[in-house]
């Protein structure tokens, strides 16, 4: 449990909180290339951290990310014209390029007036098929980080997110929370084991154990964990499965070939990036790219049902309690263990169910739950370097040294040793971080 203080540390992100401030230090992905699709197309309604912007791409294909309203007088550019190199405001024609370069105002006849003025514009990447933006002071801005799978091309790589209609937090700690998988996904690992060319064979091998030991490790650039299965006697191998969680809120899964985060619209609001990738399966040419989405509910048709794309998140029939988040009860009767459509909607349907942002003064965390202890605890250091005007941890992380591993290991080796990049910090077993939960 958490007191209700650390709670809202961790979950509020506005600019002026203390989690806010810190979140604001790191480069983070805001939307997919995909989201923008041509030069001069439809600009993009953006919130992120609780602030709006408007992303458009420019004639030439840049990408730029503006504060939302006009500097002028404040109408929205999401409305505006993207024509000419930049994006026009409607109200009285003031024309802004990518950086926030004023190029036109046409209402003003003294041509040196635009070149004393400029609107906020964000430092933007786009790699990896994701759209990065640094929104923090600029001064600060720390070195865009370079993921492995920059490096993979994009015939194999699957981007996908889906929209949550809930607090981050909530949604970030299913994934460092092993031991639900063989429950909540039963029915979808099962599928999985038949299924060839897909990333989920190595996963599917532990779906017959619930109760794996968790340990943890604090890290330089955030923590990581080990559910560990079998290999308690002498002669037993240990299957070992390691995440590696780099601050604030991304994480290498144990087969090295995905990568997720968890980016706040706003407190209530949250997107959930996917990136699937493998060095040499062509995952994103059909039929594999259709039949990866389909298998985890990625698919733009179960996300709409569901209600997990921005224009159907939180529409009326939405998934809530009232229609059971859209759980088919007749199914469970039939053998179904969850009743919901695959992984994305069983994740998305229990996290939404704990409240809009979980109160966290209420739960009693087990052994298990040693890695969500440690995810709160990394928050609450974050919310305090920010707090503190410090850099928060992870910050200046080299992301092609952090990685998971999936292996199976001989009774009585460290499973450290999969690893050896990774700087620990602090050991953590699962006994004392249950105690230390309870104190
Ligand atoms: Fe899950």
């Amino acid at each position: 449990m958490l007191t209700r203080e650390h709670n809202d540390l961790i979950c509020r992100v506005g600019a002026e909180t203390p989690m806010g401030k810190a979140l604001r230090r790191y480069w983070v992905p805001v939307l997919q290339s995909s989201d923008l699709p041509a030069p001069d197309c439809d600009p993009f309604p953006l919130e992120v951290f609780g602030d709006r912007f408007v992303a458009f791409r420019n004639s030439e294909g840049m990408v730029g990310i503006l504060d939302e309203h006009c500097c002028h007088r404040l109408v929205s550019l999401v409305i505006g014209r993207c024509e000419g190199n930049g994006i026009r405001c409607l109200f009285h024609g003031w024309k802004f390029g990518v950086d926030g370069t004023v190029m036109e105002t046409p209402n003003v006849p003294d041509p040196t007036f635009k070149t004393r003025i400029r609107a906020k514009a964000y430092p933007v990447r786009e790699r990896g098929g994701l759209i990065w933006a640094y929104l923090g002071p600029g001064e600060l801005e720390p070195a865009f980080p370079h993921y492995p799978w920059f490096d993979v091309p994009a015939s194999n790589r699957i981007n996908a997110y889906a929209v949550d209609n809930c607090n981050y937090v909530q949604v970030f700690e299913a994934l460092v929370d092993s031991s639900h998988l063989n429950i909540l996904h039963t029915d979808g690992l099962m599928a999985s084991k038949k299924l060839e060319n897909l990333n989920f064979a190595a996963a599917a091998d532990m779906a017959s154990d619930a109760g794996p030991r968790i340990e943890v490790d604090d890290t330089d650039f955030g923590f990581q964990y080990a559910a560990l299965r079998g290999g308690e006697q002498p002669g037993q191998d240990t299957h070992v499965r390691i995440t590696a969680i780099t601050a604030p809120f991304f994480v290498a899964n144990p087969n090295e070939d995905l990568w997720m985060c968890v980016v706040p619209i706003n407190d209530y609001q949250c997107v959930h990036f996917h990136v699937f990738f493998h060095p040499e399966r062509r995952m994103n040419e059909e039929p594999l790219r259709s039949n990866m989405l389909k298998h985890v509910g990625l698919d733009d048709e179960a996300l709409r049902n569901f209600n997990m794309t921005y224009d159907t998140v939180g529409e009326p029939g939405a998934p809530s309690r009232r229609n059971h988040y859209h759980q088919n009860r007749a199914s469970l009767k039939q053998g179904k263990f969850s009743g919901f459509h695959s992984f994305t909607q069983e994740d998305g349907a229990v996290v939404l169910s704990a409240g809009a942002i979980k109160d966290r003064t209420k739960e009693i965390l087990a052994p298990a739950d040693a890695a969500v202890m440690r995810y709160y605890r990394m928050l609450i250091q974050i919310a305090r370097s920010g707090a503190a005007g410090e850099t928060p941890m992870g910050v200046d992380a080299d992301p092609r040294q952090i990685f998971g591993r999936n292996a199976t290991l001989s009774h009585g080796v460290d499973w450290r040793t999969l690893v050896p990049k990774h700087h620990v910090t602090n050991r953590w077993r699962a006994a004392r971080e249950t105690e230390a939960v309870h104190a």
